[in-house]
């Protein structure tokens, strides 16, 4: 079985000292840095772009970047995220008019490519597209906002999805993304996810993120991982 990566998502760090947050996650022991992307019309938030993308790896950030990508449209903003440096790409397939072309057009830009499913959203243009794709993304939660609870649907949601990976023999990460905690993250686990995303979890709620915090957190879920 692949490695297990947890992926602290910067949608709860302190966006006044980004690079800092993000080197201190990574020297705390995280793999790669889940980026959220709202709009504000796919989801009713409004985030982080390109820019930012590109900033980070101008301070230094060498991690693979996970770029989430709640938009709609898609293709428009792929391009701009290749070139800014993201390493993966991930959309929901509802947001994309034509999913197996904005699929191409990720992987033609020379990301990884992958698709997020909502909660209660079906799994059925995944059967089509298992060669395209690097990452399958399961949401926990309604996406759009940090600190929500993990729905627990989504673990039964999670085995399917590691039966139709492991039946297609290819490479593809299972991403969970949604009120992930050191507190449930061996269950998600054992459910079939390999790649954990955490925001509350690791960065805190509102204001209250303290960096002396990470090394501790990001212990325990190694720790719950490897049990
Ligand atoms: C929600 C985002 C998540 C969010 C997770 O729309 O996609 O990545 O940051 O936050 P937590 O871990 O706090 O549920
Ligand atoms: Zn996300």
């Amino acid at each position: 079985a692949a490695h297990d990566l947890i992926a602290p998502s910067i949608l709860s760090a302190d966006f006044a000292k980004l690079g800092e947050e993000v080197d201190n996650v990574l020297a705390a022991g995280a793999d790669i840095v889940h980026f959220d992307v709202m709009d504000n019309h796919y989801v009713p938030n409004l985030t982080i772009g390109p820019l930012v993308c590109e900033a980070l790896r101008k301070h230094g950030v060498t991690a693979p970047i996970d770029v989430h990508l709640m938009v709609k449209p898609v293709d428009r903003i792929i391009p701009d995220f290749a070139q800014a440096g993201a390493t993966y790409i991930t959309f929901h397939p509802e947001a994309s008019e034509h999913i197996d072309r904005t699929l191409q057009l990720i992987n033609a830009e020379g990301c990884k490519a992958g698709l997020v499913f909502n909660p209660a959203t079906p799994l059925t243009c995944l059967e089509y597209v298992m060669d395209k794709i690097d990452m399958i993304l399961l949401m926990s939660v309604n996406p759009g906002f940090g600190g929500q609870s993990f729905i627990p649907s989504a673990l039964d949601k999670l085995s399917q999805v590691r039966e139709l990976i492991d039946a297609s023999g290819r490479d593809i990460r299972l991403e969970i993304d949604g009120g992930v905690k050191a507190d449930n993250i061996a269950a998600i686990k054992a459910a079939g996810a390999d790649t954990f995303v955490s925001g509350s979890g690791i960065f805190g709620k509102g204001k209250d993120s303290d960096p002396n915090r990470y090394d501790s957190i990001i212990a325990q879920m190694r720790a719950a991982l490897a049990d």
